[in-house]
């Protein structure tokens, strides 16, 4: 008899399962600072509450395919309707059901690094070769590299995916990268995340109507400030919108979050408030911190904001654990550009900010 290990798909043996050690610990002592998941520390407006408290009390019955937040979400971005608008739990489930509808096991999927951890989980559980292409890092600035992710294109490129802004770094790539990067016509997903921090005319949604094989993805879970909920979507053409839909589960997506979004996209005010709220955290830490010598911050348009401490001589690790002893929680980052010194912090309440800037100006010895 054949051991139960030897029936598994082979690219998918040992895939463990995923869990966010930071998160779990977080969850365990709600006393300490999340500054580490690009979570947003406002809670969810009232209009919203009460979209998720109206819903719930129809949480019997099940949900339907979501017409009117997808209409919605269609109409915000210029588009001719839902036939152009998928929804998902949460944008990594959207990752997933795209993936699924493209990738066979030993396909390409080209990143662009450092980057989110989840295309390539997601990735590698369909068999998929992930490419990473990394950014270029020159004059302590972070920098997208078009060139070589069109250099990277093999005819096993089954995906390219870009997030815009970029998670860590936190910069946008110039729009005409885009259109040569869509121009290959391999499917290419666009991760906008974050864009509703700089707002939508950020976005590259326009794009969908001219390219068949652009896709654009995009979350609650950031300045809309919905993470716990879980609601993401995808924006395409309607024949792609059509092909990715064949893979998603019935009733992905409950009512509860589907109304709840919607009353969120209704409630713009709300969204101004804590994209302001943001932005104006994001710059006081960036002048806070600009004053270390040594210290590189980068230029961020998103909740988050990465450092690279190496010329300091102190290690990134050693930020992360002396942030510890106050309660933060960081995020870190591995060694890159001959630098240990890399590591981000996420925006939070204003007495978070304040706490973090001066954890970080007592570490590095530098007085206020
Ligand atoms: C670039 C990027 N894309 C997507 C997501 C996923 O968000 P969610 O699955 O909560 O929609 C994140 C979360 O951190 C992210 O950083």
């Amino acid at each position: 008899m054949k051991k139960v290990e030897e029936y598994y798909a082979p690219w998918v043996k040992g895939i463990p399962m995923y869990i966010s050690d930071h998160i779990e610990k977080a969850w365990r002592d709600p006393k300490l600072h999340r500054m580490m998941s690009n979570e947003n520390p406002l809670p969810p407006s009232d209009k919203v509450l009460d979209a998720m408290v109206k819903y719930s009390k129809m949480a019997n019955r099940y949900p339907d395919q979501g017409l009117v937040v997808r209409s919605k979400i269609a109409e915000m971005n210029g588009l001719d309707g839902p036939q152009n608008v998928m929804i998902g739990n949460g944008s990594s489930e959207v990752y997933d059901n795209i993936f699924r509808m493209f990738i066979t096991p030993g396909d390409e999927v080209i990143q662009h690094t450092p980057c989110f951890g989840i295309y390539g989980l997601r990735g590698k559980l369909l068999g998929a070769k992930m490419v990473s292409v990394p950014m270029i890092y020159k004059n302590h600035k972070m920098e997208y590299d078009p060139d070589a992710i069109l250099k990277a294109v093999t005819d096993k490129t089954k995906i390219i995916v870009v997030a815009n802004p970029n998670n860590p770094t936190g910069n946008f790539m110039d729009a005409q990268h885009f259109v040569t990067i869509a121009e290959t016509g391999i499917p290419f997903v666009v991760d906008e995340a974050y864009v509703e921090y700089a707002g939508l005319k950020m976005s590259q949604v326009a794009l969908t109507k001219k390219y068949e094989n652009v896709i654009i993805t995009r979350t609650l879970s950031k300045a809309y400030g919905l993470a716990g909920m879980r609601f993401g979507y995808a924006m395409a053409a309607k024949p792609v919108i059509d092909q990715i839909s064949g893979s998603l589960l019935p009733w992905n997506v409950g009512t509860v979050p589907m109304w709840a979004a919607l009353a969120a996209f209704e409630d713009q005010e709300g969204l101004k408030e804590r994209v302001k709220f943001n932005n104006e955290a994001v710059d006081f830490i960036t002048e806070s911190l600009s004053v270390i010598p040594g210290f590189y911050v980068m230029n961020s348009k998103a909740n988050y904001i990465l450092f690279d401490c190496g010329e300091t001589g102190k290690t990134g690790k050693e930020a992360l654990a002396y942030a510890e002893t106050k309660g933060i929680i960081l995020r870190g980052e591995s060694k890159k550009y001959d630098s240990d010194g890399w590591f981000r912090v996420t925006i939070g309440t204003k007495e978070e900010n304040e706490l973090f800037v001066n954890t970080m100006l007592e570490f590095f010895g530098v007085k206020k």
